[in-house]
């Protein structure tokens, strides 16, 4: 479904990723494990349409959308939720559901919206709430929420765990593993490697611009040390 060929991408004099290579597929998560400064956001961000690869390709759904503005990669069904979750937090947690369905027709902005509150029934409770005064987690199932409003088939997600309580890190990635169970397809990037590997059916690992790994989660699990030496990091620790 999603084909990511020698991506190469520059901020200026800045070679942030040359030589990212993933795939993802329909129903499975597809984890990116890489330490900080490896090229992650960067990549998504030009696999979702932000940035503009300096080389290489992406394929999403049999054509080719390299280089493809960001709104029109929304309209084909490939949807980014980004780090930082950047929900609207003045805006009521309604509102931001809205926001998500811009593009979609009227009626099915309501279907939308009610089969959300059926996914996140949290969003439901607090549905006229400040989106503000909802907890990280609350808000990260928001910002999942308004990317399923444009009806993703598959979904990009730069760190949903970030900042969050252990329970709340494993409460918003069995959200994220429903969401993969129902069909769309996951790339995610996520530091927290251990909780990440539990969720994923298969494993990039990008180091310092480039794929230098890919297998399934079980094979990064029994290969740990090897994905840990990659990492530089005691990342994998308790897997
Ligand atoms: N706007 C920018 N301008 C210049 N360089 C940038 C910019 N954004 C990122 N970089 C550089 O590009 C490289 C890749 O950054 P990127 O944010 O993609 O890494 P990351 O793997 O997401 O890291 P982290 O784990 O910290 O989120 C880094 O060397 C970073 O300093
Ligand atoms: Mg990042």
């Amino acid at each position: 479904m999603l084909e990511v060929t020698d991506l190469h991408v520059s901020y200026g004099p800045v070679r942030a990723v040359h030589g990212v290579s993933l795939t993802a597929t329909a129903g499975q998560v597809t984890l990116v494990l890489g330490a900080n400064g490896a090229g992650k956001t960067t990549s998504l961000r030009a696999i979702a349409g932000f940035h503009k690869p300096d080389a290489g390709s992406v394929w999403f759904d049999g054509r080719d959308i390299t280089g493809m503005a960001a709104h029109r990669v929304v309209r084909r069904g490939m949807v980014l939720v980004p780090e930082g979750r950047k929900i609207f937090l003045p805006l009521t947690v309604e509102e931001n559901l809205r926001m998500g369905g811009y593009a979609a027709p009227k009626g099915s902005v309501e279907k939308g919206i009610e089969e959300i509150y059926q996914t996140f029934p949290i969003l439901a409770e607090r549905r006229h709430a400040q989106a503000g005064l909802l907890s990280g987690g609350e808000q990260q199932m928001l910002a999942f929420g308004r990317a399923l409003m444009s009806r993703p088939k598959l979904m990009l997600m730069d760190e949903p765990s970030m900042g969050l309580a252990p329970a709340m890190v494993e409460r918003v990635l069995s959200s994220v593993r429903a969401m993969a169970d129902t069909g769309i397809g996951i790339l995610m990037v996520e530091q927290n490697a251990e909780a990440g590997l539990r969720i994923a059916d298969t494993v990039a690992v990008v180091s310092r611009g480039e794929t230098v790994w890919t297998g399934t989660a079980d094979e990064a699990r029994d290969s740990k040390a090897i994905v840990h030496a990659m990492l530089g990091e005691a990342a994998l620790d308790g897997v």
